[in-house]
């Protein structure tokens, strides 16, 4: 099947080449002709796992293409769009201008019977209206609204086997049978698979989107509250969380307690969706997610103060080793990243901050030059005052205590995602502090 994406950020790079990777023959359109010429060249502009070799098998037989030219996008039955939804520059509000330009961009070269499906995280009652603008346009195009629920990390694996689908269609027409068969030959080999299939219509599938991601940094914000409470109560926040998660109804994943959730989704998306329930004037249903930003940032100045305190209240001139600073492991991305956050502040308080993560220097330094960045995690560990862990790479979780501990001055460890093994580190000989435990 011929399919064009529209947009080749984190989203759309994923989806074009896992879209070839499942047969279909794809050409992916962005402006940036940077990202266009790496993507053609098979190259990822960002890392995630399982991405480059896809991209090498796409454009190396020949199935996988990318253009800066939406002119090209012509010819494919279904256009994927896949633009940033950025938040609005002062204010909570989604910035829609990327999507409005791509269908702008699209509608010259929407043919009869093409599905626009669009896969961007937008505030509810947008695909109505650019369905409107479709409708108008005469080219006898339709509309899905089909949300994506990639995890960064695992971006790949959540497009080729997702563990459901959702289309928002048009209401029951010939047009909206259309719509559904197009999306059932995309995804044939997910649906053959057994995996689940919602289909709804348009508001309901944009607002599946941005309330899963409110209900997951709810889920999270919840935990970190009870760390908040247990904090004052000599509690153990990990305990409560594994006693919890044994009730089938609530679940032990996402009740990691630790500084809080960061990214390019889970924080812009709950904001938006309070801003746009606003406009709606229903602010009043969404009005603990604001509790929940407010929560989640807290936890970040909660382990900044953990670290002052840790050095005796005089971060000024303390060697500090900050191991992480994307916003998860398995990504280099540090939009919102509580880690960055974290050694961001503890700089700002005079501390000599050595960072370091496997993989997300590059893109820290660009933001903040004024950090110290070293590779190497026992050059960050030289000589440190304190070990401030704030991203849960396998190879800090799992560090030996007496490895780290033959190189700090002093033994002092925040962990602040609660992974590490404290048991093993008090052992050693370490002063150990997690978040929302003993
Ligand atoms: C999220 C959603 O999971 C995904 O479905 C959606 O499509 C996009 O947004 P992502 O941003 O890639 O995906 O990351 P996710 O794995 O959800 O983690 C988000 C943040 O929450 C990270 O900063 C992570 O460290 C934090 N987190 C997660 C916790 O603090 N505790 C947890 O228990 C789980």
């Amino acid at each position: 099947m011929k399919i064009s994406v529209i947009g080749c950020g984190y989203l759309g790079a994923v989806h074009a080449a896992s879209m070839a990777e499942l047969g279909h023959e794809v050409i992916g359109i962005d402006v940036d002709p940077a990202k266009v010429g790496a993507l053609s060249e098979g190259r990822a502009p960002f890392f995630e796992p399982g991405l480059p070799e896809i991209l090498v098998a796409g454009v190396q037989s020949g199935r996988l293409r990318f253009s800066t030219d939406i002119a090209d996008a012509a010819g494919a039955a279904v256009h994927f769009v896949a633009v940033g939804t950025p938040q609005r520059a002062g204010s909570y509000a989604a910035d829609l201008r990327f999507v409005d330009a791509a269908i702008d961009g699209l509608l010259p070269h929407l043919a009869d019977g093409d599905l626009v499906a669009g896969k961007s995280t937008v505030p509810v009652g947008t695909a109505a209206r650019i369905a409107e603008r479709i409708a108008g346009s005469g080219t006898g195009a339709m509309l899905a609204w089909n949300p994506e629920f990639l995890r960064e990390g695992f971006a790949v694996k959540d497009t080729i086997t997702p563990d459901r689908l959702v289309y928002g269609l048009p209401p029951e027409s010939e047009a909206a049978e259309r719509a559904r068969e197009l999306l059932d030959e995309v995804y044939a080999t997910a649906l053959a698979a057994g995996t689940p299939l919602v289909t709804t219509d348009y508001a309901t599938a944009e607002l599946v989107k941005v309330s899963a991601n409110a209900f997951l940094a709810t889920k999270i914000s919840f935990i970190n509250a009870m760390a908040e409470i247990a904090e004052v109560t000599g509690a153990d926040v990990t305990q409560l969380a594994d006693a919890i998660g044994f009730d089938a109804r609530i679940g032990r994943r996402f009740l990691g307690a630790g500084a809080g959730f960061g990214g390019g989704c889970l924080p812009k998306d709950i904001r938006a969706f309070t801003a746009r329930a606003e406009e709606l004037g229903r602010g009043e249903s969404v009005a603990f997610l604001k509790e929940v930003d407010a929560i989640n940032l807290r936890r970040r100045q909660r382990v900044v103060d953990l670290a002052v305190e840790a050095l005796d209240g005089q971060p000024y001139g303390k060697r500090v080793a900050v191991l992480g600073l994307a916003f998860k492991p398995f990504s280099d991305d540090i939009r919102d990243s509580p880690a960055l956050d974290v050694a961001v502040r503890l700089k700002g308080l005079g501390a000599e901050v050595v960072a370091t993560d496997p993989e997300a220097i590059a893109n820290s330094r660009r933001i903040h030059p004024q950090l110290d960045y070293v590779e190497d995690v026992s050059d960050a560990l030289e000589g440190a005052d304190l070990v401030v862990l704030v991203t849960e790479w396998n190879e800090y979780r799992h560090m030996d205590p007496a490895f780290a501990g033959a190189r700090v001055k002093r033994k002092v460890v925040i962990d602040g995602r609660n992974c590490l093994d404290a048991v093993g580190w008090r052992a050693d000989g370490w002063e150990y502090h997690g978040l929302g435990r003993p």
